[in-house]
């Protein structure tokens, strides 16, 4: 299992002053930043595309922030998208698979646009994609809510799911981080890491905390996680 990392959901963020938001967590010793993308046909709502991507990275780079941006595609089609997003600064690109045509095709066209791959699965969707494409993915997401909106509460079936996507990533030997999405707060991720998850997406755990008043304001909440 690898070192756990923080990554903050900007879905919750105050998107008027997105880069601010991001530094405060940045700062606050989270370690990646989960970047929400919505089309409005393979989920119900609208996001943010490359452009928002780009300004953000560029934002990090003048600020000294170095963190990886992981793109979490919930649009369908995958594939025209994905250059864009690669151009735009983004490390890791996860899409979902029943919303690629060719699966395999996708994860190399991820791979050839010089980011890390990831397949993230619905909670009713069965693990078996992964069967002949362990060798092509770096990531592997985990959903714990249906996809689309934040602010929901957490899907109990995923530690199910991660502890066999725990034994597969190590019985496969490749080097693959296991992500959860959606619910995720300070009071449950013992049990998720228990279940074998290395990188925690949390969105409203973290970012409906913003309050300075608040004693358990995010930098607190990031720091007990
Ligand atoms: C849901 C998104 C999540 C969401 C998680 O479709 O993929 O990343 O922001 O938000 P919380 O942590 O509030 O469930
Ligand atoms: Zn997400």
């Amino acid at each position: 299992k690898k070192e756990n990392w923080i990554a903050p959901s900007i879905l919750s963020a105050d998107f008027a002053q997105l880069g601010q938001d991001v530094k405060d967590v940045l700062n606050a010793g989270a370690d990646v930043v989960h970047f929400d993308v919505m089309d409005n046909h393979y989920v119900p709502n609208l996001t943010i595309g490359p452009l928002v991507c780009e300004s953000l990275a560029n934002y990090m780079s003048r600020e000294g922030l170095e963190a990886p941006i992981d793109v979490h595609l919930m649009v369908k089609p995958v594939d025209r998208i994905i250059p864009d997003f690669a151009n735009a600064g983004a490390s890791y690109i996860t899409f979902h698979p029943e919303a690629s045509e060719h699966i395999d095709r996708s994860l190399q066209l991820i791979r050839d646009s010089g980011c890390k791959s990831g397949l993230v699965f619905n909670p009713a969707t069965p693990l078996d994609y992964l069967d002949y494409v362990m060798d092509k993915i770096d990531m592997i997401l985990i959903m714990s809510v249906n996809p689309g909106f934040g602010g929901q509460s957490f899907i109990p079936t995923a530690l199910r799911k991660l502890k066999e996507a725990r034994q597969r990533i190590d019985e496969s030997g490749y080097d693959i981080r296991l992500e959860i999405d959606g619910g995720v707060k300070v009071d449950n991720i013992a049990e998720v890491a228990a279940a074998g998850c290395d990188t925690f997406v949390s969105g409203s755990g973290i970012f409906g905390k913003a309050n300075p008043n608040d004693p358990n304001r995010f930098d607190t909440v990031i720091q007990q996680m």
